[in-house]
């Protein structure tokens, strides 16, 4: 039940149409203070029009409405207040809630077309960086809430596996590597060899120029620096699948930027065949001087294509293979340029579809007020991370809950949780501060927070022996109006949040809505022997339906007791 579509409607009947649903819906506010009504419309626009004070249209409006899930519609100045009938509302929403269950809020906006997102594509032989681990985890959610949403979500692991840097960690490894030692610690090993190169590389000139010609060896396939190319690949995957299967993430292509090689050569002939390459320097470029940005450039004068030339030729490849309705690429904002580049020179190249490529962008993670660097030598890796954040997770646990059955794995769930939760509560293009302790904590807005709060729900309903004696019409109580406002609020977040690509939507909803569960169970009994026992129930079991698909939709976990 959609209130503020039935608001809006019957707004349009009321003026005979005079402004669009979509007008009316732009229009619709929230009031500032509940004893105002729940819903509420401002006339300031329609003076004009109608040749009336708005005070006056709102006389008009008012007297005009009637409808039963309204228990009153008043003039209040300019605004048309409307008042949900709390009785009949709560039914609505309750007996959808149970109904639908996890399937609540769901909808078929997305008609099954495919959406592909490009998420995570971390780089071969380096560590998988904060940066990353933020993509991951926003590009993991929008993944379920366009899911939500009735989208097909194709999730692309598009890997810096090309590129070259290969040139110099083959030149590295032949020179000073062991095998043994890469096997073991993979990423450390291969990032140390890197630095290494970096160093010697400032004295030995001559460094360089061989890891152009070993580069220039993988390019052309030859055995030796493929076969360590994809070593070096596979290693690191592996390590990077950890990561993912700690996160309890999965993607459907690990196409990465080698596999564009044999393609992008059909790419450039395209841009030629349209007269839309320009030689600038020996390089080739496409101007786009008319956006009043710098050309981009795909490929250098020595013949070398770059990180563009392999973008340009993934939408065109993705475009062909998915038909996709839209093309998402979670990455940090400072690739924002990047992304503008190559989306607009598919649109010179005449591809409508260019219209629907999006990048979505998000902020940096900082300790202590500094970018969170995984690089140079001073290396945080993922993992230890999270095993420091299980950690402290299960002290937590111990001092809460010493005789909780399965300690270890809660433990797991509340760590990822935090992290998680820490991320996506931000609007995502906002910097985080990053801290374990905070994160983790059982009170204010985390993850741990939202999750407690579901666990002790799901422990009154076991109190109650289950959701068995629930009913979900005929609740009436003051207390529990708000909660269920909020309950019926959800299935627009979730819209809300696709839209704006903004997971922090629904995070913060799951914040307010963790708030006003607590405050509800503060001042009622909830298993109190009356007639609005069984209602209270059916609420509660409402609230832990929509905790746990919330948080499944942000790639959390919530377990029934912690
Ligand atoms: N590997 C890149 C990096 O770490 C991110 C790739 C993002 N995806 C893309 N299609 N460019 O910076």
């Amino acid at each position: 039940m959609d209130l503020l579509n039935i608001y809006a409607e019957e707004l349009t009947k009321s003026l005979n149409g005079i402004l669009s649903l979509e007008n009316i819906l732009e229009l619709i506010e929230k009031p500032r203070y509940s004893t105002q009504g729940d819903i509420a419309f401002p006339c300031f626009t329609l003076a004009k029009t109608l040749k009336k004070t708005p005070n006056q249209i709102a006389v008009e409006i008012a007297t005009r409405i009637n409808h039963p899930m309204f228990e009153k519609v008043v003039a209040d100045g300019p605004y048309v207040n409307g008042f949900f009938h709390k009785k009949l509302v709560s039914n609505e929403v309750i007996t959808s809630i149970l109904d639908q269950g996890k399937h609540y809020g769901s909808s078929d906006i997305g008609n099954g077309k495919n959406i592909t997102i490009d998420f995570s594509s971390p780089n071969i032989a380096k560590p998988f960086s904060m940066g990353h681990l933020r993509s991951t985890v926003i590009g993991n959610s929008l993944a379920h809430i366009f899911e939500k949403c009735g989208y097909n979500a194709i999730r692309i692991n598009h890997l810096g596996d090309w590129g070259t840097q290969f040139g110099k960690l083959i030149v590295a490894y032949k020179l000073w590597g062991n095998e043994e030692q890469v096997k073991q610690n993979p990423i450390k090993e291969l990032l140390s060899l890197y630095v290494k190169f970096h160093e010697e590389a400032q004295q030995q000139k001559h460094l360089e120029e061989e890891a152009r010609i070993w580069f220039k060896k993988l390019e052309d396939g030859d055995a030796e620096p493929t076969k360590l190319w994809e070593w070096f690949r596979s290693e690191s995957l592996q390590e990077f699948s950890k990561i993912y299967k700690l996160l309890g993430i999965t993607f459907d292509s690990y196409h990465g930027e080698a596999f564009y090689n044999d393609k992008m050569e059909k790419t450039l002939r395209l841009l030629n065949d349209q007269k839309l390459l320009s030689t600038s320097d020996g390089a080739e470029v496409v101007h786009l001087d008319e956006y009043e940005l710098p050309p981009c450039l795909l490929k250098k004068s020595d013949g070398a294509t770059l990180y563009a030339t392999r973008d340009l030729t993934a939408a065109l490849y993705r475009q062909e293979t998915y038909h996709f309705k839209k093309g998402i690429y979670v990455v940090g904002h400072e690739q924002s340029l990047h992304f503008k580049q190559v989306f607009l020179v598919l649109k010179k190249m005449g591809y409508n579809w260019a219209n629907d490529l999006v990048h979505v962008p998000f902020g940096f993670i900082l300790k202590d007020g500094k970018k969170m660097s995984t690089r140079k030598g001073k290396v945080v890796l993922l993992e230890d991370v999270i095993s420091e954040a299980v950690s402290l997770a299960k002290e937590n646990i111990e001092v809460k809950n010493p005789g909780l059955q399965n300690k270890d794995e809660v433990a797991k769930q509340v760590a990822i949780g935090a992290l998680i939760f820490h991320d996506l509560k931000n609007e995502r293009l906002n910097n985080i501060e990053f801290s374990l302790k905070d994160m983790l904590k059982f009170e204010g807005e985390t993850g741990p927070y939202v999750q407690y709060t579901h666990a002790r729900a799901c422990s009154i309903l076991r109190k109650a022996g289950g959701a068995k004696d629930s009913q979900a019409e005929g609740l009436d109580e003051e207390e529990s109006w708000e909660l269920v406002k909020m309950l019926m609020d959800f299935p627009a977040v979730i819209k809300k949040s696709m839209t704006l690509y903004e997971p922090s939507q629904i995070a913060k909803y799951l914040i307010d809505l963790s708030q006003e569960f607590n405050k509800y169970y503060g001042i009622v009994k909830i298993l109190a022997d009356d007639e609005q026992k069984a209602q209270r129930i059916a609420l509660v079991k409402s609230v832990t339906t929509v905790l746990c698909e919330g948080l499944r939709l942000l790639g959390i976990t919530a377990p029934e007791e912690m």
